[in-house]
């Protein structure tokens, strides 16, 4: 009579030297693996956020995680050295007959070491008193030569306003002074790989990202963003800002949970040449995804156009424009005045309906059921 707890996986010939692949036991995902004639098989699914072992590389005796790199031995299902108690369960595995089997019920138990959370992982709780102002400038520039950026300028001379007129707290993130790294694509393996806090702020206690994150989410109640325009879009700094910000969007997809509540987000807008209105609708499409809303008039802008090509005069004008100035000290009080209504009654949920909205129910069904319109 056939033993169930063995479950044959495939021939043994499947898998080369070094070979590591995913199989289902029942209903269970094991990570098995060769060295040699050796085999190894361990649960899945990863300790961390569930990614799929079995999808994974080795490293020696160990099983290398593809999405945040996390370790586990092959055969034992331990953590790498430090971790041991990490573990994932093993599956006894044997070969006969040219077969490889697994035994259907694992041998060890899953082992977790604790992880305290990540400071940023905390829920934003709204603070007392008046709104708080963020500026960021997404300028980019050699930091140690440092020139006049004109957008900088207009977002300066705004938080200048909101400090001296208007008895706000500011705050000035300048990105071209931030060490942080690109976006590395975790959610294009799986939305459950783009964690947040993201990913890489986890693993990367050198990235300076966490700065942005902690003003966006925990400290502003508005925000004003900088940007020039380069070759008809927003700079290269700002786009590198926004992708790492995906973490913060995937939240309300994944998780339906909205990190960004009652927040007003304005803009200033400058360039050599033009293409502004394109520029602020992809920057108010981002940052309504985020969950920010808007003044009216959300955004001032200034550009020499087409035909003037006498950037070195721009400066000049931008700092002499009384009137660009005094309409960006406009959008800034537009700004300030939204937030205090907002924060006084609040508009945003922390949770969505999810008709329309991205991973929606209907849409999974759909597609389960295979229609396609
Ligand atoms: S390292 Fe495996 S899911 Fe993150």
């Amino acid at each position: 009579m056939a033993d169930s707890n063995w479950v044959d996986v495939g021939e043994a010939a499947g898998w080369a030297d070094g070979a590591l692949r995913e199989v289902h036991v029942g209903r269970q995902r094991v990570a098995v693996s060769r060295r040699g004639d050796t085999f190894g098989a361990v649960s899945g699914v990863c300790n961390h956020v569930g990614g799929p072992l079995g999808e994974g590389t080795l490293d020696g005796e160990y099983i290398v995680c593809p999405w945040h790199y996390w370790k586990f031995h092959r055969a034992t299902g331990e953590g790498e050295p430090g971790y041991e108690e990490d573990r994932v369960p093993r599956h006894d595995v044997k070969v006969e007959d040219g077969r490889v089997l697994v035994s259907a019920q694992a041998t060890t138990k899953r082992g977790h070491l604790p992880h305290p959370p990540h400071e940023l992982a905390r829920d934003p709780v709204p603070h007392e008193g008046p709104p708080r102002v963020l500026g960021i400038s997404t300028t980019n520039m050699d930091v140690k030569h440092p020139r006049t950026s004109t957008s900088k300028l207009l977002l300066e001379h705004a938080l200048q306003h909101a400090r001296d007129e208007l008895g706000l707290e500011t705050q000035l993130i300048d990105l071209a002074a931030l060490s942080f790294r690109a976006c590395e694509g975790f959610y294009s393996k799986s939305a459950h790989a783009c964690t947040w806090p993201c990913s890489i702020t986890q693993m990367d206690k050198k990235d300076e990202m966490d700065e942005v994150y902690e003003a966006l989410v925990h400290w502003a109640d508005v925000v004003l963003l900088a940007t020039p325009i380069r070759w008809g879009a927003a700079s290269s700094l700002y786009q590198k800002m926004i992708e790492r910000l995906n973490c913060v969007q995937n939240q309300v997809t994944l998780r339906n949970r909205v990190l960004i509540r009652d927040k007003v987000a304005a803009f200033v807008i400058t360039g050599g040449q033009d293409n502004v209105q394109a520029v602020a609708g992809s920057a108010l499409g981002f940052f309504a995804e985020l969950g920010f809303v808007f003044p009216p008039f959300p955004y001032v802008a200034h550009s020499r156009g087409w035909s003037a090509e006498d950037m070195e005069t721009n400066v000049r004008v931008v700092e002499g424009s009384e009137e660009l100035r005094e309409g960006t000290r406009a959008l800034l009080e537009r700004a300030v005045t939204l937030s205090t209504r907002l924060r006084a009654d609040t508009m945003c949920a922390a949770s969505l309906p999810r008709g329309g909205r991205k991973a929606h129910r209907d849409r999974k069904a759909a597609s389960d059921s295979g229609a396609t319109s």
